[in-house]
């Protein structure tokens, strides 16, 4: 007997799946297309060095939301780890996002930070005329914040690498600000709270699901027929939560939705460190990468090997519609958002079928925003509509 299906096992499904199989104790079933739970957020330990490598792209998890924190800590916790990115351009290294130390590294000067704001904001006023509101591509948008010195070294090829796409020929608004900090204060994420799960996260996604009330079955499709819970034989029968694509679930009747993806490159190395940092950026433009993952370093407290290291190079393009490509990042152009109103049409008309997370929403979300997403669908939705009969 299941109460509620949850198609797909990220954090938006595990959570939703974990709340509703607690209170009010329904059983609930999830399904994932995957061979694992976790949907992006799922590690692995590369099975030579033990290391723990995020096949999806590097999670690093961040909050300020007090009830998110208290939600995740029920079922792990966390190491102190603080983020922080550097930026190879040109053969040197320069801190990231752009703050007091980057630019007194590139201009070889000591300017304080009323020196440096008054810089940035003469190169900002004087390459581009009209200002941020008259940019007519992504490339004067940037001038216009930050001005050419600092825009051609940390924004251009990383950018234009990003895209697949001269910057000249992207939109303006992918960009709405960049931001540039008038210290040295290079910590990534400004959030109240911040660390990497100490054992993990695929034990600590694994605890979501640990729950008598719910049942998980890996590699199944919702659209596959050749499995019970399918599309055409659970719409209408009970209430579903879909977290899956939401141009798929309707055919792509408004055609489909655009998506950047990426691809990873690992190698296991014979060193102890390859680069002394969790991410390298790559700024040059004939770098085909955009950036270096060493993930040794997002948990320096581990016992690791000292004499093997395991890297991953991420690149980054569009992805293909109708294939394999897994979509990461909304492109969200003027058409996609068109499309996104129809798809958000048709949502509406489909009840008892809630569509939530990244991929149900064309949204990009950081995990503690999906996890937050999910508890208030809960809240608001799904335990006032759904009664135990
Ligand atoms: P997903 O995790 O995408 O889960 C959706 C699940 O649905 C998948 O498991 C998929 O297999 C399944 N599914 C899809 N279609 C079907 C189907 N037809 N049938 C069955 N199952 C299906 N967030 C942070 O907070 N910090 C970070 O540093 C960070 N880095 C990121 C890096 C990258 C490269 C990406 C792409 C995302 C990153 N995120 C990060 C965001 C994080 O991955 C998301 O917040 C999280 O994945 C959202 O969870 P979700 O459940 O909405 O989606
Ligand atoms: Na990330």
């Amino acid at each position: 007997m299941t109460d509620v299906l949850v198609v797909g096992s990220g954090f938006f499904g595990l959570t939703v799946a974990e709340q509703l199989a607690n209170d009010p104790g329904l059983k609930v079933h999830v399904i994932d297309r995957r061979p694992h739970v976790g949907g992006n957020a799922y590690s692995e330990a590369e099975p030579t060095t033990g290391i723990e490598v995020h096949r999806y792209g590097a999670h690093l998890f961040h909050t300020s939301n007090e009830r998110v924190w208290d939600y995740v800590n029920r079922f792990t916790t966390f190491t102190d780890y603080r983020h922080h990115v550097y930026s190879t351009y040109r053969g040197e290294v320069f801190p990231l996002p752009i703050n007091l130390g980057t630019i007194n590294q590139f201009t070889r000067s000591a300017m304080s930070p009323a020196e440096a704001r008054a810089w940035v904001t003469e190169q900002a006023g004087t390459a581009f005329s009209g200002g941020a509101a008259a940019a007519a591509n992504l490339e004067e948008k940037a001038i216009s914040l930050i001005g050419r010195p600092l825009y051609e070294a940390f924004i251009r090829g990383y950018t234009s690498k990003q895209w697949q796409t001269d910057p000249t020929e992207l939109s303006a608004d992918i960009i709405t600000r960049l931001p540039v900090r008038y210290t040295y204060d290079n910590r990534y994420f400004n959030d109240r709270y911040e660390g990497l799960p100490t054992d993990g996260y695929t034990a600590w996604l694994e605890r979501m699901a640990d729950h008598p009330n719910i049942t998980v079955s890996l590699d199944t499709d919702f659209f596959d027929e050749g499995q019970p819970l399918n599309k055409a034989a659970t719409v209408g029968q009970l209430p579903i939560v879909y977290t899956g694509p939401v141009d798929r679930y309707f055919d792509h009747a408004h055609g489909p939705l655009g998506w950047r993806t990426l691809d990873f490159e690992s190698e296991v190395l014979p060193i102890g460190d390859f680069q002394g940092t969790p991410v390298m950026n790559y700024a040059d433009e004939e770098i085909p990468y955009t950036r270096i993952h060493e993930f040794r370093h997002f948990h320096p407290e581990r016992d690791y090997p000292s004499d093997a290291t395991v890297i991953m190079r991420e690149f980054s393009r569009f992805a293909r519609a109708g294939t394999d490509d897994e979509p990461y990042y909304p492109v969200n152009t003027a058409d996609d958002r068109t499309a996104l109103k129809a798809y958000r049409d048709l949502v509406d008309g489909e009840s008892g079928v809630h569509f939530g997370g990244r991929l149900g929403t064309y949204q990009y979300l950081d995990m503690h925003m999906a996890i937050a997403s999910a508890l208030s669908m809960v809240d608001n939705v799904l335990r006032p509509g759904l009664v135990r009969g």
